[in-house]
Formats: structure tokens, sequence, C-alpha cells
């Protein structure tokens, strides 16, 4: 069964991201969460797309939002999954297991970062990666939304 296509773009936050502005801030740049939400409003409604921005610190709240996401018709989803981008073969069935596009992104570089940042388990399905340019990783990836 298949919902009608909205222009709400779910944006996605894993496990200590409600920590930016103060979490290592020479890696992660000095805005917070809310802020990135309010810069993603700003450029969303220029697009004529709605954001809905949600961030957990568990794994399986992340698989349920991906599963909601299509069944709600999202037209896409932003997926920073932070630390479970590297261990999480449940996200990567969850994006494998729905047909919303996801691009996965990163506030830094995770390539250039200890090895075990290397690997990305949501990169193995994401549509698109957009990493390493701090908060301006996420309006890049909506802009990348809205010429989907
Ligand atoms: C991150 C990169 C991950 O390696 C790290 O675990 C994070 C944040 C980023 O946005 O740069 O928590 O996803």
């Amino acid at each position: 069964m298949s919902v009608p296509i909205t222009n709400t773009v779910y944006v996605l936050n894993g496990p200590n991201l409600n920590l930016l502005g103060m979490r290592e801030p020479e890696i992660y740049g000095a805005d917070t969460l809310d802020d990135i939400a309010a810069m993603l409003e700003d450029r969303a409604r220029e697009l004529g797309l709605e954001i809905e921005m949600r961030q957990s610190n568990h794994e399986g709240h992340l698989v349920d939002w991906l599963h909601e996401a299509q069944a709600e018709g999202a037209k896409a989803v932003l997926l920073n999954a932070a630390a479970y981008t590297h261990t999480s073969i449940a996200l990567l069935d969850a994006i494998k297991a729905i047909r919303t596009p996801v691009i996965e992104v990163h506030l830094s570089d995770p390539s250039t970062r200890e090895p075990f940042r290397h690997h990305s388990y949501v990169g193995l399905a994401a549509a698109k990666t957009v990493q390493g340019l701090g908060a301006r990783s996420y309006l890049v990836a909506l802009e990348a939304v809205a010429e989907l």
C-alpha cells in the first residue's frame, strides 16, 4: 500500500547530538541542534518543504522513525545516525526496508577521523552522503532533497 508523498522531510538525529554546541565544539561546531533546526526551517520554507526534526539516543527510536517516515509519506529523510552510523545493521536494514530516500548527514568528515569511523552502515544504503561541512551539511542535504 502506498501513501501520497508529502513535502515533509524527516531530519533524524542520533546519540549525543542533543549536546551539540557544548559537545567537542572543535569538531562539531558551536551550533546547537535547535540552531540547526531553525536554519533548516528557514531554508525549507524557501524550498516549499517542511521539516520534522527529531533526536534520540536510542537506536530503536531511529528505526521506528524511519518506518514512520515512509508510513507518513515523507519526501525524504536526512539521517545523522551519529555513532550508530558505524555500528548499526538495524539502521542499514531499516533504510533498505523503506522506499523513502535517505540522505546520510555528518557535521564532521568521519573518513578523516579515527579508523573506526571510516565504515558507514548507513552509507551502504543511503541515496547520498553529505559530510564535513559542519551545520551546513544539513542545508546542503536539504537542497539535495529539493532536487529529488
Ligand atoms: C557524526 C560523526 C560520527 O562519527 C560521530 O559518532 C557523531 C557525529 C557527525 O555528525 O560528524 O556522533 O555523525
